[in-house]
């Protein structure tokens, strides 16, 4: 038995999406760019996916740029807000992706932006009042970075209370909504921002596709030159079967919502009871029964001697689980999202993440594995 707890990680594909991409391989192989018919029939493909997804986060067509996924949309984000925005200051949370903190780093160190991080509680929850004060206080161009969906502890920012106050503040706005693209309701012209990043495998689309919404009024110069694909925007043909992929992925996503929502919830919480009534000292991490992404469960375990391989101990059982974000998996360097929220230090932290494909037996089977790898409670240890 194989049970995949690392939703966050990534998604399996989507069986319907798998079979649109394999129709797509088969009827269109012309490149997207060229005149001929071939070319015309690939590029309409293209154009419709562009559409779909413009029309579910309600924004032009012309504001979404098909890119290789959420780090490079993040990076375009955040690089040619500097280069061509003026941008000079960047305010962000240390729980941010690596593929956010690595370019705040990247650009502090190559442009001399200036990065403050704003305060967070031991949830993960940023301190707004902190942001207004930053804004208010200062005359110099910024760009407010910060993620809808924390991916490790599953901690949800309020865009719209962030929006409003970059919109009253005249700063730019950044939004990585890796996460949460497919799971929430986002409509961009209802809350401003002004990049917002999505990645098609972490809703059942293909790996190494995404895109980058840029909200119309920002000016940005080309970000790799070449060919005029995607508006002169990003050289190089595109990743057709990728892009269609996606647009599918998404579509059935927002379809299937209020349902896959409602599963995700359900079975979060009964994994909570389990491990609630099963063993000893278990603790949530994030903003665990407030503002979550109920995609998301991370859970710390009481230091003990088995603790330290209990990744190992459930994979070996079958369970496929992090010990963070799966970006950083194999690198044992500890998490900076927990750091940064103050948990971790000699406990076990293991992030679930699950898809509608999970079932509550899964979760009976993992709690039964995972009897032989922690402190079990009195009363349950039956
Ligand atoms: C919040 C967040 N941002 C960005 C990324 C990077 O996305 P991609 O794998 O498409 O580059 C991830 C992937 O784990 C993520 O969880």
């Amino acid at each position: 038995m194989r049970v995949f707890l690392d939703n966050a990680a990534t998604t399996p594909l989507d069986p319907e999406v798998i079979a649109a991409m394999t129709d797509a391989m088969q009827n269109l192989p012309g490149n997207p760019s060229s005149i001929h018919k071939e070319g015309r029939t690939a590029r309409t493909a293209i154009e419709e996916a562009r559409k779909t997804i413009a029309n579910i986060l309600n924004v032009s067509i012309g504001e979404i740029f098909f890119t290789s996924g959420g780090t490079e949309s993040n990076n375009t984000a955040l690089k040619c807000a500097v280069r061509d925005l003026g941008v000079e200051r960047i305010i962000s949370v240390k729980t941010e992706h690596h593929a956010v903190l690595h370019t705040l780093d990247c650009l502090k160190k190559h442009n001399g932006t200036e990065v403050v991080y704003l305060n967070i509680d031991n949830r993960g929850k940023v301190d707004l009042e902190h942001l207004e004060n930053l804004l208010q206080d200062s005359e110099t161009k910024t760009l407010v970075s910060i993620m809808h969906s924390n991916n490790e502890i599953g901690t949800l920012n309020d865009l719209a209370r962030i929006s409003e106050i970059c919109e009253e503040n005249n700063a730019y706005f950044h939004t990585d909504t890796v996460q949460t693209v497919g799971y929430f309701p986002l409509d961009f012209d209802k809350i401003k921002v002004s990049f917002a990043t999505g990645s098609a495998h972490k809703f059942y689309g293909p790996k190494g596709i995404g895109f980058l919404y840029i909200n119309n009024d920002n000016l940005i110069k080309p970000f790799i030159d070449g060919g005029a694909q995607e508006r002169n925007m990003r050289g190089g043909t595109e990743n057709i079967y990728g892009i269609i992929g996606m647009g599918k992925a998404l579509q059935k996503a927002v379809d299937n919502m209020e349902v896959r929502m409602a599963y995700l919830h359900d079975l979060r919480t009964y994994l909570m009871q389990k491990l609630t009534e099963n063993f000893e000292d278990v603790r949530f991490n994030g903003d665990y029964d407030g503002n979550f992404h109920p995609k998301v469960l991370s859970v710390s375990f009481p230091p003990s001697a088995k603790a330290e391989m209990m990744l190992f101990n459930l994979d070996i059982s079958g369970i496929s689980a992090s010990g963070g974000s799966a970006c950083s998996s194999g690198i044992d360097v500890g998490s900076h999202v927990l750091a940064a929220v103050g948990e971790g230090a000699g406990r076990a932290t293991i992030r679930f993440s699950f898809s509608h494909h999970n079932t509550k037996e899964e979760m009976d089977y993992l709690t039964e594995k995972l009897r032989k790898c922690t402190p079990v409670k009195v009363a349950a240890a039956v």
